[in-house]
Order: structure tokens, then C-alpha cells, then sequence
């Protein structure tokens, strides 16, 4: 949140005041800064330089084609869970040989796409999928790399919704499951089983759920030393948090960093990382408009432009987005809750109890918006996904247009 500032009554994102931008463009829209951008990537690289990983961006966090290409000349390649996502780090200039597919339900049609362009890694999570790929592979004369994702039944500590490496949740291999893999695939000649996956949740807070993973990778790779199954890579996902408030604390990176360079030196393996939210998740705002400000019994209801189908976190995951208003007036203390058009009561962004006196037509900004923002927004209620624009060297751009009425109905 170290990116928001006032200068006098106007707020400024990255230096750059949002009050001239909010009336040039129709609301709501996002905004994303490529300074942000590229600092995080940078930030990421040199946290982790030691270790020198490749660093795949999770796109399901942001799809925006500018975005993704941006990416993709800092060095960045792409974690993809859909054929339409692994065509699109394609399309954003991202080699195969930097590209790696996750997902639990990939089709026959997404696993011959993936493996005829010969991506970096196919993360497997299922007996079947395994001996799907080996039979795809060997039809079509080519030796696939694989990596298995593992299910640790490890607590990453967030939120339910997010969670994913406990042994009830759907994603990685069981221990029954991943024997069973090595058994019969560990000679094939048509799958390489190069790397382990794992994967345990996002908005991750605390180093020690991925301490824990690590300490379980390193049972595990001992095990399967004892077989004589070398393993090449070690994909540790995502997950990292973000700060969504000004009170919350960032995540202890390097600390994490540290860790993981003695595990890679201790198994003498290559890195690969997949964070979405870390990368992402500061690079863009929402600004939306004030529509009207209504008395109600209990609270006084400020109900914008923007709805639960332009961001759906707050509804879906109990997200605090932190809003800020964009001309600060003199603060006061009443009860005050942001809403969308929406016709549900889910349809809603924070409640405060002060905030700056807001007015009908002012615009307001919801903050760190850049990961699972648009990438999750819908059509609901018939409404047009909105605009994205990036600010670029002091210039506003466009990178993606609203869409119109005409285009969904
Ligand atoms: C397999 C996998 N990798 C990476 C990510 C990115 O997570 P995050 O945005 O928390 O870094 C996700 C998110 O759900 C995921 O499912």
C-alpha cells in the first residue's frame, strides 16, 4: 500500500494523480502501472537472485494480453491452467520452453495442444492424466516432461476458498495416487518425470506453510533418491500475500528466499515459481463513480459504478480491497458501506466508519485490483466488462476496451 499517497487533497497512485485520468474515462475502469510492474518483477528477481529460478506469472491472476506481454519482455514465462490461456502466453510472446500447464481437469484436446507445442512442463494431478499424456505422447512420437503435483495435506493458513493443499481438497496427487505414478511411469519412454509440484493456496501470509512444504519435498525427493528417480525441478507454485490495507504487513520474502536457496542447493535442483497475486496484485486500482448516496436505517449506503461483476473478491472471498477517495475532502465519522448496482446483497466492496465526506459524482478508488480482478469478472446482470487501461511512460493506454451491449446480448 506504500504506493498511495496524498499530495494536498489529491490522491496519487505511483506518483501519478488519479483525478485527471477519472474524468477523461468512462467509469468504472481498471488501471494498471507499468513502473509497478516492472519494480515487482524486479523486486522478485533480485530477492531471488541467488537462486535464479524461472519464474512462470500465473495468468489466471491477470489475462490482459498487454499485461502478459509486458511480462514476458522483463523475462517472465507463464503458468497456464486452460488451452485458452496456454494460446494466449503464445500470443503474448512467451517461448514453450517457459511455459508450464497446472490444472486438475485438463482435456484431450488441451493435454495434444499442449504437448504437440512441447511446453516446459505439464503438472500432472492424476493417475489418469499421467497415463493419458503417456498414451497421447507416445501416438504422437514425442517424449513429454511431466512434473507430478503433490498433495501435502499441508494448512497454508488463508482463506478456505483459496486453500488447496489439505488431503479433502480436489488438487495434487495422494500418496496412493503418486506411487502408483512412479510405479509405472518412472521407465516410460514417452514421459519424463522431471519435476514436483506443489501448490498449497494463494494470499499466503506466514513463511511457515511453505517451510513445511519444503520440508515435505525433501522426504520426498529423498524417497524417490532411494528408487534411483532423480529429479530435476522443483515447481513451489505460488500463494505469496499481498498487503490489502494499510495496517496488514507485506510477506517476508527474503526470509522465504533464504529457504528455498538452501533446499535447492541441499536436492541440487532447479527452481520454478508461479505467483500470480505477488506479481499482479498492486499493478492495478478500479476507479469508479459515486452514482448515489443513500440514508439507510442502520448505515448511509455509497453505491458506485462498479459492481460485484467488475470484482467479485470481496463477495466471493470476504476480500478487503481498501478504497480511498480520490479528492479527499475533511473526514468524518459515520457508518458508510460501498455498494454496486447489483442486484445482491453480496453486491458490496467495505464498510468504514469515517471516511472523507463523499459527494453524488465523486470518484472513489478501489485498490489493488491487478490480480483476479477482471481476469474474474463476469457478465452478470448484463453488464459490459469494463475498460482496462495502463499507464506507460507518462502516457495512458488503452490495452483493453469496454465492451459494448451489443457484443453479449
Ligand atoms: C497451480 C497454481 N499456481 C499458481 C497460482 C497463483 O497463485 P497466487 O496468485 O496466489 O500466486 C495458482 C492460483 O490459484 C494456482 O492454482
Amino acid at each position: 500500500m506504500e504506493n498511495f499517497r496524498f499530495k494536498g487533497n489529491k490522491l496519487l497512485w505511483n506518483n501519478y494523480s488519479l483525478d485527471t485520468i477519472a474524468k477523461k474515462n468512462k467509469t468504472p475502469f481498471y488501471l494498471y502501472s507499468y513502473n509497478q510492474l516492472k519494480t515487482n518483477v524486479s523486486n522478485f528477481k533480485k530477492t531471488f537472485n541467488k537462486t535464479n529460478p524461472l519464474i512462470c506469472f500465473s495468468l489466471k491472476s491477470n489475462s490482459n494480453q498487454k499485461i502478459i506481454k509486458e511480462y514476458a519482455e522483463l523475462g517472465i514465462g507463464a503458468d497456464v491452467v486452460s488451452i485458452g490461456e496456454l494460446k494466449l502466453a503464445l500470443k503474448s510472446n512467451i517461448k514453450p520452453n517457459k511455459i508450464v500447464f497446472s490444472g486438475v481437469g485438463k482435456t484431450i484436446e488441451e493435454l495434444r495442444y499442449a504437448i504437440s507445442k512441447k511446453i516446459f512442463l505439464i503438472n500432472c494431478e492424476s493417475f489418469s492424466e499421467v497415463k493419458l499424456i503417456n498414451s497421447l505422447s507416445k501416438k504422437m512420437k514425442l517424449k513429454t516432461k511431466i512434473g507430478l503435483r503433490l498433495n501435502p495435506n499441508i494448512n497454508a493458513k488463508t482463506h478456505s476458498k483459496i486453500s488447496t493443499g489439505n488431503d479433502k481438497d480436489k488438487f495434487g496427487l495422494s500418496k496412493l495416487e503418486f506411487k502408483k505414478v512412479i510405479m509405472n511411469f518412472k521407465n516410460s519412454d514417452f514421459i519424463e518425470i522431471s519435476a514436483l509440484t506443489i501448490h498449497i493456496g494463494s494470499q499466503i501470509k506466514e513463511v511457515f506453510p511453505f517451510n513445511n512444504c519444503l520440508n515435505f519435498l525433501n522426504k520426498t525427493i529423498a524417497d524417490l533418491k532411494k528408487a534411483n528417480i532423480k529429479i530435476k525441478y522443483v515447481d513451489l507454485g505460488g500463494g505469496m500475500s499481498i498487503p490489502y490495507d494499510f495496517k496488514e504487513t507485506k510477506f517476508p520474502l527474503k526470509k522465504y528466499a533464504s529457504n528455498v536457496y538452501n533446499f535447492k542447493k541441499k536436492n541440487n535442483v532447479k527452481i520454478i515459481f508461479e505467483p500470480g497475486r505477488f506479481l499482479s496484485g498492486n499493478v492495478g486500482i478500479i476507479i469508479s463513480k459515486i452514482i448515489y448516496i443513500k440514508e439507510g436505517a442502520k448505515k448511509k449506503f455509497i453505491v458506485t459504478d462498479a459492481a460485484m461483476n467488475d470484482l467479485i473478491r470481496t463477495a466471493l472471498y470476504d476480500a478487503n480491497h481498501t478504497i480511498l477517495p480520490i479528492n479527499r475532502r475533511k473526514e468524518i465519522k459515520s457508518r458508510i458501506e460501498f455498494v454496486g448496482p447489483i442486484c445482491e446483497s453480496s453486491d458490496k466492496f467495505g464498510e468504514y466508519k469515517k471516511f472523507s465526506r463523499l459527494e453524488e459524482s465523486d470518484y472513489i478508488c478501489i485498490t489493488n485490483t491487478g490480480a483476479y480482478g477482471r481476469s474474474l469478472s463476469s457478465n452478470y446482470n448484463m453488464r459490459p466488462l469494463i475498460a482496462e487501461l495502463l499507464i506507460k511512460n507518462n502516457k495512458i493506454l488503452i490495452i483493453r476496451k469496454r465492451q459494448n451491449i451489443n457484443q453479449i446480448s
